[in-house]
């Protein structure tokens, strides 16, 4: 493998960056994935020079040619983490190598080159270095970070392209849901699926995004927040919702989670919150739900809560589920303790306020 530890990176400071009031001003009500920073972190790669030419520079659109690869056939993935204020005025990632470890599984599973873990946490620590006075503060405000790679050889031959470019940007974020949602509904797509076995929706490619859109927009046109998706082959089991994970709390204080097969996101909120849940002493099961039984647990008052969750979402409690033939409320319809709990105490971590037990919190400045 090619030795990253002596790449240069390059920094091009903006000449213009955004004036600080105007700065202020973004940052006081910043909603999520509208505003950005002044500069952006790449690298390239191509099959003969490998990882090369790193740089941060000033934000700024790209060119790319019509016939770039990702534009006929998809070749893209992502990630998604943030950045966080400190009390101290110091800011940290959270699990930015969880992230790294996704995004090579991604890259694996579309024919693409994995970036070098030490490759993609040193270029987002060196973007959020040099726009630290972006990272918003106090509570749900953070800075969230988008790492992306793309296919970007100009050819239109469908094979694995020859060169690709990795970026990240940083977005202030508020709260994902508008108004911080006290909790969400969800409309059950029994018509559209999200993945299926064999296929990619354990990788975080953009195609699985956009798949997912039109059963997003049937939610929305139902009146509800937020699809969730079933299983492909059975259409009854319970998968993830569009961009989250999610959890089952029964009356006896166990909590459920659908299983990693390779047709769900891996989520490292989901993974946290499990290893948060069994620090505590919660008994946490790994297990398929199907809907019925989702339903007549909710009816039978046995599941009492049940949330979402993911690094724009956090944790978001769901209040009710709707689809073509039932409608059913979860608990009392509003957030429920074990819920308010876990995320609790995953953002006390993320923020620095509470013990890192297991070293997720990964001091930037
Ligand atoms: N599932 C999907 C489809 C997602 O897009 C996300 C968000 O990244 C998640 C789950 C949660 O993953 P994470 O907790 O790593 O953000
Ligand atoms: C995230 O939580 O980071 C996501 O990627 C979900 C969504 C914004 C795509």
């Amino acid at each position: 493998m090619q030795d990253t530890s002596i790449l240069d990176f390059e920094f091009e400071a903006h000449a213009n960056p955004v004036a600080e009031t105007d700065r202020a001003a973004l940052l006081a009500n910043p909603g999520f994935g509208k505003i950005f920073t002044d500069h952006m972190a790449v690298i390239r790669y191509s099959v003969d020079k490998g990882w090369h030419d790193a740089r941060v520079q000033p934000r700024a659109p790209l060119q790319i040619d019509p016939a770039c690869a990702v534009l006929h056939y998809a070749q893209e993935i992502f990630e998604g983490l943030k950045a966080y204020r400190l009390p101290d005025g110091g800011a940290a990632l959270f699990r930015a190598d969880a992230n790294a470890r996704r995004f090579a599984e991604s890259a694996e599973r579309l024919a693409m080159p994995p970036l070098p873990a030490a490759l993609f946490r040193e270029l987002i620590r060196a973007l959020v270095r040099a726009d630290r006075d972006w990272i918003p503060e106090g509570d749900g405000a953070s800075l969230y970070l988008r790492p992306f790679m793309f296919a970007s050889e100009t050819f239109l031959g469908v094979r694995p392209a020859h060169e690709y470019l990795y970026i990240v940007i940083a977005s202030p974020a508020g709260a994902y849901f508008k108004g911080g949602a006290p909790s969400v509904t969800l409309w059950t797509s029994d018509h559209y699926t999200r993945a299926a076995p064999g296929g990619t929706g354990a990788a975080k490619c953009g195609g699985n995004y956009a798949a997912s859109l039109v059963a997003q927009a049937e939610a929305i046109e139902k009146g509800c927040d937020q699809v969730v998706f079933l299983d492909a082959v059975e259409n009854r089991f319970v998968e993830e919702l569009g961009g989250m994970n999610v959890f089952f709390v029964f009356e006896d204080g166990s909590i459920q989670t659908p299983p990693l097969g390779g047709t769900i996101l891996p989520g490292i909120t989901r993974e946290s919150l499990i290893t948060l849940a069994r620090d505590a002493g919660v008994s946490v099961r790994e297990e398929r739900y199907s809907m019925e039984q989702w339903q007549a647990d909710a009816a039978s008052g046995k599941l009492r809560e049940a949330f979402a969750c993911g690094t724009a979402a956090v944790v978001t409690p769901i209040g009710r589920v709707r689809g073509r033939d039932f409608d059913f409320a979860i608990g009392n319809g509003g957030p429920g303790m074990l819920t308010e709990k876990l995320r609790e105490q995953l953002t006390s971590i993320q923020r620095g306020t509470a013990a890192d037990p297991h070293g997720w919190v990964d001091r930037l400045f």
